[in-house]
């Protein structure tokens, strides 16, 4: 019999047709952030994530990179197990679909709904749309059958097929969802697969397809492949053992309590799926909960469309804690949201370096400097501590309602109110004044104690979003004992024992220089990108104009004029920078130019040059420079060489 306190959670098992990027992350973390949160508050967990590896998309993928389909996806897969691992993501079995055991049991399940009826064989002819690998009617199809989901051309298939019988469940089906509030999250998915799909009622469905061979065989005509969703949807349940000997899983843990999946697969797990279980008499997940997607210029991510950003580079440079902490918190679950780095970088800079970081180092410095770095036990508490001792041990209560519900991001909100609320009890208390008499620092005890005491709650309950964090603070905190760090230690104020020496260590988050950092995450996600999908890089690369075509309005803009060199030096403790005293007509100007390893500065003097003459002056190493001198780099960028003018022009002669 299943226990009570166990805890299922799966992703959607990702298409390996690419590099995993943001948008999978996302996913993953967030059922990651749930496992965790669960296992804190003391549930058996099971959290599966894995890889759809058949079907007609992955086959192609391989063939474009000249390679068998299982060698393709063995490498992808491997680099996604490493995705994980950088992510920090805590998986307790992984499944893919070219796995033996699903295979086998695919096939079993496949069987099972044939032998009692609920399979049978017919033709079909429609739109299909291969990357999404779904048949279209015509009346969810865009203009010029274009696929309503990804916009781009479907194919007309006909085909000999199996069919699931689906109609036979329909009205089963809605019962479910309107009598299950919780099943379907957020509600308004419920209503739109209602709307949309059951009330209009429901088409067979087609499960096996003959065009492609990439796929587990019907056992019983291996002429056709079944079809992805059944193929991909069994994994739930595959994974645990089902129609295997060993039912403890199966037995354990099903039915799962939440299934996340990104909206547009909301269809498939919320009508395919529960009739497949039906039919296998099967209990239904307590929840299929669909979030929303990371927006990349206001379109979703796509490998194939190449507008992705990739979590390699921000872990990298931030870790993996900066990443899972913004996704988290950036946008509230269910909702869609724009992914940028720099927005990124931004939250970092404000919640994770300002907020957390300056809370703990503000805090530890004080108590090393007022109290040798040793926790002092607390005296009295006056009302400002008891306000924030009230709202610490409120906290665990609000988390936990949030975290249930998935809104990551409401209860990310509650924990950093605290944080503001212990940052502003710092204002309040005026520490650095109360450090200054004997009366006040036997106040100030306190006041450290309840800041310490509070970043030890912080602490606990920040773990499931950012687990590398907590053990950070604690060692700063100087909390060593394990039973202090439990979801359990939160039942009240006061853990932290007096007498507990704290240690100063480096800025958990430290501040991130915006402007010179974006360029640099930028490269790096291309070099990804390429790596990832070396095919559509190159295609974008060559679709793209080298250089954009501008009108003679905008060359006249540009200020360009030949200037004579009165005197040229090295500057001083640079290689590369050249200082030129140049005259223009009745001007004279100071320029830097970065051409120092390319001439001998007194070869230069008395030359004539093309100058930018209208940017604005810069200043670079403490000289101002007034305008860009014109040079060619060769290729590979080694060699420099300046434009001169022949003899007959003077200075200060406009170009054009
Ligand atoms: N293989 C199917 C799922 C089968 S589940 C039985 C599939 N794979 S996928 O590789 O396309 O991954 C889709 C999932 O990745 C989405 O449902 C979502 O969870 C996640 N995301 C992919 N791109 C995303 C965004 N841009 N934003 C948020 N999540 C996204 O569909």
């Amino acid at each position: 019999m299943r226990e009570k306190n166990t805890f299922y959670i799966t992703t959607p098992i990702y298409y390996p047709s690419g590099h995993m990027h943001i948008g999978h992350t996302y996913t993953t973390v967030a059922a990651d952030t749930m496992a965790r949160f669960k296992k804190m508050t003391g549930h058996q967990v099971y959290f599966l994530t894995g890889t759809d590896e058949h079907g007609q998309k992955i086959e192609r993928s391989a063939q474009e990179a000249g390679i068998p389909p299982q060698q393709f996806v063995d490498g992808i897969v491997a680099q996604t197990k490493q995705l994980w691992d950088l992510m920090n993501i805590k998986y307790d079995d992984f499944i893919r679909t070219t796995d033996e055991r699903h295979i086998q049991a695919v096939q079993r399940i496949f069987q099972k709904l044939y032998d009692q009826g609920d399979i049978y064989k017919d033709a079909y002819e429609g739109q299909y749309c291969v990357p999404c690998e779904a048949f279209w009617t015509a009346s969810q199809l865009k203009e010029g059958n274009l696929c309503p989901d990804c916009s781009r051309p479907t194919e007309l298939v006909r085909e000999e097929s199996y069919f699931l019988r689906m109609s036979k469940y329909q009205d089963w089906l809605i019962e479910h969802i309107e009598t299950h509030p919780e099943f379907i999250q957020p509600p308004s998915r419920a209503k739109e697969m209602l709307q949309n799909f059951l009330k209009p009622g429901l088409q067979d469905l087609s499960i096996s397809r003959t065009s492609f061979t990439w796929g587990v065989p019907v056992p019983f005509d291996p002429e056709h492949v079944i079809y992805v969703w059944i193929d991909a949807l069994s994994n739930y349940i595959t994974a645990l053992g089902y129609t295997t000997e060993n039912q403890d899983l199966m037995d354990t843990y099903w039915p799962a309590d939440v299934q996340l999946v990104g909206k547009e697969i909301t269809r498939f797990h919320t009508i395919y799926w529960p009739i497949i279980l039906k039919a296998l008499g099967l209990p239904l997940p307590k929840q299929i909960f669909a979030h929303g997607w990371l927006l990349f210029n206001e379109d979703k991510m796509s490998k194939s469309k190449g507008n992705v950003a990739y979590p390699g580079p921000v872990v990298k440079h931030y870790g993996a804690d900066a990443l899972r902490y913004y996704l988290m918190r950036e946008m509230p679950f269910g909702a869609d949201g724009n992914y940028t780095n720099q927005a990124m970088m931004t939250r970092v800079n404000s919640d994770l370096a300002n907020d957390l970081g300056n809370l703990l180092s503000r805090t530890v410095a004080m108590i090393e400097k007022y109290f040798d770095g040793v926790i002092q036990a607390p005296g009295k508490y006056e009302q400002v501590d008891l306000d924030l001792i009230a709202l610490l041990e409120a906290l665990p209560q609000k988390v936990e309602e949030e975290m249930n519900a998935l809104q990551f991001s409401q209860a990310l909100s509650e924990i950093w109110k605290v944080i503001g609320a212990s940052n502003r009890y710092i204002d309040l208390t005026e520490p650095w004044i109360l450090g200054r008499s004997e009366e006040g620092k036997e106040r100030l005890r306190t006041v450290l104690y309840v800041l310490a005491e509070s970043l030890r709650f912080i602490g606990i309950l920040i773990d499931p979003v950012m687990p590398s964090t907590p053990e950070k603070m604690f060692c700063q905190l100087g909390i060593s004992d394990e039973g202090i760090q439990t979801w359990a230690s939160l039942d009240r104020f006061g853990h932290t024992p007096a007498g507990q020496r704290v240690m100063k260590g480096e800025a958990i988050f430290p501040r991130i220089d915006i402007k010179a950092d974006l360029p640099v995450l930028e490269a790096e996600n291309e070099v990804e990108h390429q790596k990832s999908n070396p095919k559509a890089a190159e295609e974008e690369k060559a679709a793209k104009p080298a250089v954009p075509l501008i009108g003679i309005e905008d060359f006249q803009k540009i200020q360009l004029v030949t200037a004579k060199v009165l005197a040229c030096e090295k500057v001083k403790k640079s290689d590369k920078l050249l200082q030129f005293r140049l005259k223009v007509g009745d001007e004279e100007r100071t320029v830097l130019s970065g051409i120092a390893e390319h001439y001998e500065p007194e070869t230069l003097i008395g030359r004539t040059l093309v100058l930018l003459a209208n940017l604005p002056p810069r200043k670079i190493r403490g000289i101002e420079s007034e305008g860009m001198l014109l040079s060619a780099a060769s290729d590979d960028e080694s060699t420099l060489r300046l434009l001169f003018v022949d003899e007959g022009v003077g200075d200060g002669a406009g170009i054009a």
